[in-house]
């Protein structure tokens, strides 16, 4: 059966572009075609500036809105980054496979690192290596399939690469995993500035739909788009991104094609009132069930704690390999 392995970074409340770039898949396919596994990356939480509760609090929202979303811990394996300690042990071995230029190459590094140092900040050392921590995410539980937005694919490149030279080198231990992305939707646009992605870790509050924002916060946000001021609809990505993001958005509310849905629309207005109507009611039930969920904290707890237990039972093994095949003096 194919593995899957995905994750999300508790440093912002989830946005309408991590729904539908990834985790609605995951809801609705991944977990019923594979045997999948979803994370809350904690641990790459802490690469950035953070404070403490705020990434606790995150985490245990992330892990509700997972769930409310739809993955079912029946078929498929939810669990926390930290609670599996196999992570941190593989990501050393990989900093010992992998190189700093490299690192140094990576797009998300280059713009957070500069981010960083024009606020007068300094970089942790944990952002130049995160994408180490992340093939290391994948590559312990021997994943084929990475479900993933856009923005991820150079992160899981790299994975492929560290994974086929490991294996080059110490003998055959991991599988050589693929990105997988939606066919609309994989790069949501901040409303307010298309020409950037919708990011959570993100200031520009307006420009973001959040899964937990009130229905009518939502309508507001997205009657408030950023369009141009041509008056005709058309889908092109390029010229037209303002207009071009809702339609994907619209599309993939609704199962349509952004190009064919263009030629429905004469106004702006009436475009916009469509799209906000199709993401409120696309949200309701994970809004619903989230606010089930959150009276019911005993429910996700043990849900994490299986998963936990699950997923080290998965890794152990493979990490254990490779601290063989690397060199290390297996404990007696
Ligand atoms: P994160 O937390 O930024 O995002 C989680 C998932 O949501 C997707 N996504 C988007 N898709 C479409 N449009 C957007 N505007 C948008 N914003 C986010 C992301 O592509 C991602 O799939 N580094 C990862 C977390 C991670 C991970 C892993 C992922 C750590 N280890 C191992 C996969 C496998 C991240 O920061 O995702």
């Amino acid at each position: 059966m194919t593995r899957v392995f995905s994750g999300i970074k508790p440093t912002g409340n989830l946005t309408l572009g991590n729904y539908l770039g990834a985790m609605r898949r995951w809801a609705d396919v991944d977990q019923h075609q594979a045997d999948a596994l979803f994370c809350i990356v904690d641990l790459h939480a802490l690469t950035v500036d953070h404070d403490p509760a705020r990434v606790r609090r995150l985490s245990r929202q992330a892990a509700t809105l997972l769930l409310a979303a739809g993955l079912d811990p029946e078929l498929c394996t939810v669990f926390v980054q930290s609670h599996v300690d196999e992570h941190a042990r593989l990501s050393y071995l990989l900093e010992c496979v992998a190189t700093d230029g490299e690192m140094r190459r990576m797009i998300q590094y280059k713009e957070k690192s500069a981010r960083e140092r024009e606020r007068g900040g300094s970089v942790r050392l944990s952002l130049l290596t995160y994408p180490v921590l992340m093939a290391a995410d994948i590559l312990a539980y021997g994943t084929d399939e990475v479900p993933v937005g856009d923005d991820q694919t150079q992160h899981v490149e790299l994975s492929r690469d560290l994974a086929v030279r490991f294996n080059q080198r110490y003998g055959l231990t991991f599988a050589v995993p693929r990105a997988t992305r939606p066919k609309i939707a994989a790069r949501i646009m901040n409303l307010q500035d298309p020409a950037s992605k919708m990011g959570k870790s993100d200031d520009s509050g307006p420009g973001i739909v959040y899964l937990l924002d009130e229905p009518d916060v939502m309508r507001k946000k997205i009657m408030r788009a950023v369009t141009d001021s041509a008056s005709d609809i058309v889908y092109d990505r390029e010229k037209r991104p303002g207009v071009a993001n809702l339609l994907e958005i619209l599309a993939a509310c609704e199962g349509g094609d952004p190009e064919e849905l263009s030629g429905a629309y004469g106004s702006y207005g009436a475009l916009k009132k469509d799209t906000a109507e199709a993401v409120v009611e696309l949200l309701r039930p994970v809004r619903e069930r989230h606010k089930e969920l959150c009276a019911d904290p005993g429910y996700v707890d043990g849900v994490l704690r299986a998963g936990a237990e699950r997923a080290t039972g998965m890794a152990r093994p493979r990490v254990d390999a490779a601290y063989r095949a690397i060199g290390l003096l297996p404990a007696v």
